[in-house]
């Protein structure tokens, strides 16, 4: 009897065992799956977010101009958002190691934003597009060449407060 009761015992003991074996494997074929997913998974280069950026520092200047605050506030909110943004997405980048150099400029473009300061906006401006491209340089991108628009990147948004 004892010894039926221990085969049993064993043969639970077993199955169990090999439940949790086919458990493993289905979580590592989950692992697998979704490491094979992710890595296919859509991640912006630097480009994309400059390009980004670009259009951002554009509308930028055109909202400083017509005093319209609120937009301008977005829009250097955005060009923080693409700079952050590298930071974690364009990590492998040596680039990225440059990238802190435009944190100062940002900060004074809000500076004036939150001043409401055209002068101050307009000196904040010009360094924050030397910084674009003092970046640029440093990283042997020195063929983009940033400098102040001169006329509005789109026709179907006004800078003017309406
Ligand atoms: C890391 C320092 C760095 C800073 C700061 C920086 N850039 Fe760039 N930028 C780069 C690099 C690197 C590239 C090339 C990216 C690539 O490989 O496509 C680039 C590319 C560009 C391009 C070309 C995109 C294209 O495809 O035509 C534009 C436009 C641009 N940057 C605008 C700006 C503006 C505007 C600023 C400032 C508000 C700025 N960048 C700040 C490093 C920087």
């Amino acid at each position: 009897m004892k010894i039926i009761y221990c085969s049993l015992l064993f043969l639970l003991f077993a199955a169990c065992n090999t439940v949790g074996d086919d458990t493993d494997q289905q979580q590592q074929a989950q692992i697998n799956l979704l490491k094979k997913q992710l890595s296919r998974s859509y991640r912006p280069g630097m480009g994309e977010f400059m390009l980004g950026i670009q259009m951002h520092h554009e509308k930028l200047w055109f909202a400083g101009q017509a005093r319209n605050w609120l937009l301008a506030d977005f829009e250097i909110d955005e060009i923080e958002e693409a700079i952050n943004n590298i930071k974690t997405y364009n990590a492998d980048r040596y680039e990225v190691n440059s990238i802190s150099m435009i944190e100062p400029d940002i900060d004074s473009v809000n500076n004036a934003i939150i001043n409401k300061d055209t002068a101050m906006f307009r000196s904040a401006y010009i360094q924050l597009t030397n910084t674009c491209n003092g970046c640029h340089f440093a990283t042997r991108h020195g063929f983009n060449t940033i400098k102040i628009p001169d006329t509005p990147p789109v026709s179907d948004q006004a800078f003017k407060i309406q």
